[in-house]
């Protein structure tokens, strides 16, 4: 499966616009950390983003969501390792982070949805985002209550950078997008 392909099942699958926008942003995260880790295999970790909600709308319960899309996924022939991140992006599936895939794929979905809730707030939205005022904003536990503190906490002990740098690589992924 290609870009092209995950995105208009994206769109079979998802018709809230906020949700096809933060499996874009996940994507775009993804696609940054593959530029420095993996880059021959850019577009996997796309996809890994673009598809790692795809049921969530359809099948939000954990019985379901990301199970019902795995299995979606597996027939269309989409690889072993992608399914692996996107079954372990959902901790209570008790599937390990034991890839590099899966432990960024974790990373940065929890913040790419904090730091959209940053730029809404803003005049500019992203533009002049700094982590800095992410770090501010992640202490108001008032702001964008339900994005958990502790998973953004353990992406970034578990991808192995500062917190200025995953926030700044995620917030100019996020930047870039076309949207
Ligand atoms: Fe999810
Ligand atoms: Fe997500």
């Amino acid at each position: 499966m290609n870009i092209d392909e995950a995105r208009h099942l994206l769109h079979q699958w998802v018709s809230n616009p906020g949700l096809r926008h933060h499996m874009e942003c996940v994507a775009a995260c993804m696609g940054a950390y593959a530029d420095e880790l993996d880059p021959s295999n850019r577009e996997r970790w796309m996809l890994a983003g673009l598809l790692h909600d795809l049921d969530w709308e359809r099948h939000p319960t954990q019985a379901e969501h990301p199970h019902v899309a795995v299995a979606y996924l597996r027939e269309h022939g989409v690889d072993e390792e992608i399914l692996h991140a996107i079954l372990a992006h959902a901790p209570y599936t008790g599937t390990l982070r034991d890839s590099a895939m899966a432990v960024h794929l974790f990373a940065v979905d929890e913040l790419a949805g904090f730091l959209v809730a940053c730029a809404k707030v803003r005049p500019d939205g992203l533009a002049t985002l700094e982590p800095s005022s992410v770090r501010k904003k992640l202490k108001n536990l008032a702001f964008a209550a339900a994005v958990s503190r502790e998973d953004v906490a353990t992406g970034v002990a578990e991808v192995g950078v500062t917190e200025d740098v995953h926030f700044a690589r995620c917030i100019a992924a996020i930047r870039a997008l076309p949207l």
